[in-house]
């Protein structure tokens, strides 16, 4: 991907509804595609409260498809929709990330454990997308939670995906034996080293959260955790957005299931959609990350087709 510099095109309102009014500046051509950066918010345009957290400042949009920021306690903005890698391996890997940069996402989630970060860094290296557009996010497996192992695992995450620091780095499950504060005081050290932009955990509860909480003066920015209509969790939803910790939905068509959902597909059909897009956009607009993994073009396509409408609310 090769992006020319940014030219500022006359301001452009779009519409119809309220996630889709920005400014946009006309960046360059992606594969024959206009890619642009939205160079004005939405609460700059006095279309949502105050208190919105989500802004759009850094989002791109590609075509009619557009990912929304969140902005972390951090400061450091996320995308709020990103590409899951579990299970993506080896070539079939390279070729789903590179494909998906390609349409637009910039947001990749990869862990250790999936034994497929050293793929991810092949495309990303290959593609030549500019390391600060893209939110890259990996995790320590449950083996390496010990101070010195995590700073090692760390190591090789770096090595493995190219690149000189993760946009959020998170501790995979809880420990079994090693204490968190342990695991955050490795955590720290590498932030401080500027390898993490942010930190956070995942598949934690909320005993375990407030754990973690009291453990850093970091401040932690997600908790990745199964979430989907299926397993609804909104205690805890709850309980982390109250303390600035953004949920990231994993497995948020759970598994795919959510698209053969017979409910979902009358509603789905009522709003001119597929059941994994309203699936999505249930978690979406419920302020929460979503990480589907795809495979296809049609499902790495349809999955970006999320944020220019709203669901009749509540489901
Ligand atoms: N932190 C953790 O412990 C944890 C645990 C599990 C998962 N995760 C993360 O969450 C990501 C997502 O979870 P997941 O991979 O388990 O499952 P998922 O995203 O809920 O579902 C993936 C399945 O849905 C299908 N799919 C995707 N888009 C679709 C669409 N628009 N219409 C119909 N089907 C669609 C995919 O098919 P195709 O592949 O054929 O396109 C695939 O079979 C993982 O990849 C991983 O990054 C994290």
């Amino acid at each position: 991907m090769s992006l020319k510099p940014a030219r500022i095109q006359a301001g452009q309102e779009r519409g119809p509804g309220v996630d889709a009014q920005y400014l946009l500046a006309f960046v360059g051509s992606n594969n024959g595609r206009r890619v642009f950066d939205r160079v004005a918010t939405r609460r700059e345009l006095g279309v949502v409260p105050e208190d919105d957290t989500r802004t759009f400042s850094a989002a791109r949009r590609v075509d009619d498809m557009a990912i929304p920021t969140i902005t972390l306690a951090s400061g450091h903005a996320i995308p709020q929709l990103g590409l899951g890698t579990w299970q993506l391996q080896g070539q079939a890997c390279e070729t789903v990330v590179k494909e998906a940069l390609d349409l637009g996402y910039t947001h990749l989630d990869s862990a250790w454990m999936y034994q497929n970060q050293d793929a991810i860094g092949r495309a990303l290296k290959e593609v030549g997308a500019r390391r600060e557009d893209l939110f890259i996010t990996s995790k320590i497996w449950h083996s390496h939670l010990e101070y010195d192992a995590a700073l090692g695992q760390m190591e090789e995450i770096l090595r493995d995906l190219r690149t000189e620091y993760v946009d959020l780095l998170l501790i995979h499950h809880p420990g079994q034996g090693v204490p968190v504060e342990q695991t955050l005081a490795a955590f720290e050290k590498i932030h401080a080293a500027g390898q993490a932009l942010s930190i956070g955990i995942s598949n934690f509860s909320i005993e375990q959260t407030d754990r973690a909480r009291a453990a850093t003066g970091l401040p932690l920015c997600t908790n990745q955790v199964e979430y989907h209509l299926h397993h609804q969790r909104d205690d805890l939803r709850r309980h982390c957005h109250a303390h600035g910790i953004f949920l990231t939905a994993h497995r948020p068509l759970a598994k795919g299931e959510l698209a053969q959902d017979g409910e979902l597909q009358e509603i789905a059909a009522s709003h001119g959609k597929s059941p994994a897009q309203i699936a999505l956009k249930w978690l979406v607009q419920q302020d929460m990350i979503v990480i589907p993994k795809a495979s296809s073009a049609s499902h790495l396509r349809a999955n970006l087709d999320l944020f220019d409408w709203q669901l009749a609310w509540p489901l």
